[in-house]
């Protein structure tokens, strides 16, 4: 068999079939055959290319001049003549509304109704979120079992879209029951009887919206965002113009509702399945936003989008003709492990979890993330906090034929009431924790780990070593990789220097640093055996490179641990290195006993007070074409910087103090940035930083230290004058002008072009 292109289908590509079986189960896994050997492939029984890696699905959403939305809400099942005749008596004329509307028309519209899904305005509708959610709840938390699905995941979202919109309460319970008919209309498989049911509600569905929308426009005030429309109408008439108002009035009911219902119960089955990861989150709430994320990730409940070609044009190393439909898959994607470091695995530490595709990405980025994020977060945690002895009732799951929308029908949970802890302890009801709204903060993903051993290792140096509570395994790390430790108010970063393959064990030396800001005065003088403390990562800023042939690995007091790490493994791997440690005296440099025995004929030592002081422009010029990799005060790596400005890509380092980072903003100048992919333009400024701007207009952009030592904040330049302002960049790198960290860096003056 032939594809469209004349080229062979193989036999995984003939035999798919996203309507049945093992896509509905699990698309990622269906899929899992075409991320390894046929990333984009002709199915001819969907008659669209499928495309299933991490980097063409997103390419793909971010071109959308070339792949045109427009097909993403084509009718799965055409109408019957019934039906369209039935539509037609209601006058139904559903237009294009943003999610499938071609440029220049669709990002004029976004950017006039935008506002109401600015993190600001979305705060307005977190009480009424939270309220229906106890509601809810209290109706079932006496009953001991109960189908999740059925008695709120349903209409939570649904009662929360309405309530985002602007509709009066009055008019909320004929509008819940119309809108139902519509997902049907649009995404199922309805049989030809069935086609005319569903298309009477559907002409209702549009009838009662043009009605409820007149309403509105008596009283247009407040923060619905349809009565923002409204008022915008006023100012753009041709631009938001009546039907448009009124289709998009039916649209947005949709987009939000079976969207974040099918999410949140792909949620809670995931959580519920994996029970040690839903322990943790209801000990440690702070957990739940990154939760979410990795659920959206693992289980999200968009699991494909459409696309159509509009030119002759490349996906992968494909020729796809002008005209072709595409079915780009984010559940494959979002297990593909190009992008995500083991992808199937559910990890709620993970802190990469908001690349996730379920959100789309670019200029059609789904405009309500946010709400549907505060929507699962408040959920889970109002689970968590009431119902944290919720079991899952063994069960087999049911989902509606589609290639797109993706949850169980049903979620049957069980649990004893007599142990609910409200019963206990009603002041529980009272301890909510509520999240800030967006992206989820890197500060709140911090796993908590029991302080095994304690050991003074030299003057001022002790080492730790952390374990799982529950004895379970703690992620693996490689060398030069570090963990943020976080006691009392204080939050370290320190380089991890155990064995890598201890899979139960993680170590950390701590120099109690005398001029410090405190933090690890406050370790040295609480931390004990058995006691828990809380803690992020491991992650690797500062990577070693295995493909060279001679290395030499220089450190300067406690910088040793990375290097210490990293001296092992070239041990390990057979490789030529020399070591380099110097300190002020022996006594005050950690780990000196073990270095000794392990990497003796390696090692250099050079304590101050014994006259050795490291004499670094000879051993830089001695030592060839290797590879240097240093850790130690700045003054050290300042002079290693400098020693090899002729050759910098022989030069790794790894900072822990960053400049200046306060803004002063009667120094600072305010700019504008272009973000090519979103098609918007940011302003920021002069108090705030780049980072906090692009957030705040929804664009999410990962970030860890926020003090430009770590480059988690990277994003991509195409123009003009930066200010870099980080220690992650080298100066060539800095010359190429291709990326920046917007957690520190800025303009000099003109407006900067970003690939975002
Ligand atoms: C668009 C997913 C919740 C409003 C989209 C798109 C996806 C998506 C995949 C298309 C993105 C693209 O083409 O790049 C989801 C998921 C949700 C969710 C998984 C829940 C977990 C919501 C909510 C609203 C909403 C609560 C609130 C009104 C929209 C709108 C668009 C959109 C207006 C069109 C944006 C445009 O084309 O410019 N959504 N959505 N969504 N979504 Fe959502
Ligand atoms: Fe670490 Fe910006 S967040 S460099």
């Amino acid at each position: 068999m032939q594809g469209p292109t004349g080229c062979p289908v193989s036999h995984n590509a003939a035999a798919f079939d996203p309507f049945e079986g093992p896509y509905q189960v699990d698309p990622a896994e269906a899929l899992r055959w075409s991320r390894e050997e046929e990333p984009v492939f002709w199915s001819p029984k969907l008659g669209y290319w499928v495309v299933t890696r991490y980097d063409d699905v997103k390419e793909i959403f971010r071109d959308n001049q070339t792949f045109s939305p427009s097909i993403a809400l084509e009718k799965i099942t055409p109408p019957s003549d019934e039906a369209v005749e039935t539509l037609k008596r209601y006058d139904y004329g559903m237009n294009r509304t943003l999610v499938n509307e071609d440029e220049p028309a669709h990002m004029e519209r976004r950017r006039a109704l935008m506002h109401s899904f600015t993190l600001e305005e979305l705060e307005h509708h977190a009480p009424m979120v939270r309220r229906l959610t106890r509601e809810y709840v209290d109706r079932i938390i006496d009953k001991g079992e109960a189908d999740l699905v059925d008695e709120m995941l349903w209409e939570i979202p649904l009662t929360v879209a309405l309530h985002f919109l602007g509709v009066p309460e009055e008019d909320m319970d004929t509008l819940r029951e119309y809108s139902i008919a519509h997902t049907v209309n649009t995404w199922g498989r309805p049989s030809p009887e069935e086609q005319v049911a569903v298309a009477e509600a559907v002409g209702k569905f549009w009838q009662y919206a043009g009605k409820v929308l007149e309403k509105m426009r008596q009283n247009p005030d407040g923060h619905g965002w349809m009565k923002y429309a409204i008022r915008r109408q006023a100012e753009l008439p041709d631009v938001v113009t009546d039907s448009y108002l009124h289709s998009m009035m039916m649209a947005g009911i949709v987009a939000a509702h079976e969207t974040t219902a099918h999410a949140t119960a792909n949620m809670l089955r995931l959580l519920l399945e994996n029970r040690a990861v839903w322990e943790d989150i209801c000990e440690n709430p702070s957990l739940i936003p990154n939760a979410v994320e990795e659920c959206l990730r693992y289980s999200g409940s968009v699991a494909a989008w459409r696309r159509i070609t509009v030119n002759d044009t490349q996906v992968g190393e494909h020729f796809i003709p002008a005209g072709s439909k595409l079915l780009i898959v984010s559940a494959s994607a979002n297990h593909d492990g190009r992008h995500f470091e083991n992808p199937d695995d559910l990890d709620i530490y993970r802190d990469n979890a908001t690349d996730h595709l379920t959100f789309g990405y670019g200029a059609h980025q789904c405009m309500g993330k946010n709400l549907a994020r505060m929507e699962m977060r408040i959920f889970l945690e109002e689970f968590t906090r009431r119902l944290p002895h919720m079991a899952i009732v063994p069960q087999e799951f049911t989902f509606v034929p589609n290639t797109s929308f993706r949850g169980p029908e049903h979620l049957w949970v069980r649990w004893d009431p007599a142990r609910n802890p409200e019963r206990a302890d009603p002041s529980i009801l009272e301890r909510v924790q509520d999240f800030e709204i967006g992206a989820p903060s890197k500060h709140d993903a911090a796993r908590t780990v029991r302080v095994s051993e304690v050991v003074q290792e030299a003057d001022d140096v002790i080492r730790l070593t952390l374990e799982d509570p529950r004895g379970r395994p703690l992620p693996r790390w490689s060398p030069g990789a570090h963990i943020d430790v976080i006691v009392g108010d204080y939050t370290r970063k320190y380089s991890l220097c155990g064995d890598p393959d201890d899979t139960h064990r993680l170590q950390v030396a701590i120099l109690k640093e005398a001029e410090g800001r405190g933090g690890s005065r406050f370790i040295h003088d609480t931390v004990k055996p058995g006691m828990t403390i809380r803690m992020r990562g491991p992650k690797n800023h500062f990577r070693l490179d295995e493909g060279a042939d001679r290395y030499v690995l220089i450190a300067g007091g406690i910088g040793i641990t990375p290097i210490l790490a990293m001296a092992d493994r070239l041990k390990a791997l057979g490789k030529d290195y020399q070591l380099h440690y110097s300190g002020r005296s022996r006594s005050t440099m950690g780990l000196l006993e073990r270095i000794e025995r392990d990497h003796g004929p390696r090692l250099t030592l050079h304590p101050g007070d014994e006259g050795k002081r490291l004499d670094l422009p000879a051993l830089i010029g001695s030592c060839g074409d290797a590879q240097v990799y240093s850790c130690g005060p700045e003054r050290l790596l300042s002079a290693l910087e400098e020693l090899t400005a002729h050759c910098p890509d022989r030069l790794h380092v790894e900072h822990f103090t960053a400049t200046e980072t306060t803004l002063d903003p009667t120094r600072e100048i305010g700019f504008d940035v272009d973000l090519t992919d979103t098609e918007l333009t940011v302003h920021v400024a002069p108090d705030e930083t780049l980072l906090h701007a692009l957030r705040a207009v929804g664009v999410d952009v990962p970030s860890d230290c926020e003090e430009g030592l770590c480059g988690t904040c990277e994003v991509p330049v195409v123009e003009g004058d930066v200010d870099h302002r980080d220690k992650v960049l080298t100066g060539a790198e800095r010359a190429e002008n291709t990326r920046m960290m917007t957690c520190c860096s800025r303009s000099r003056g003109g407006k900067l072009t970003l690939r975002l």
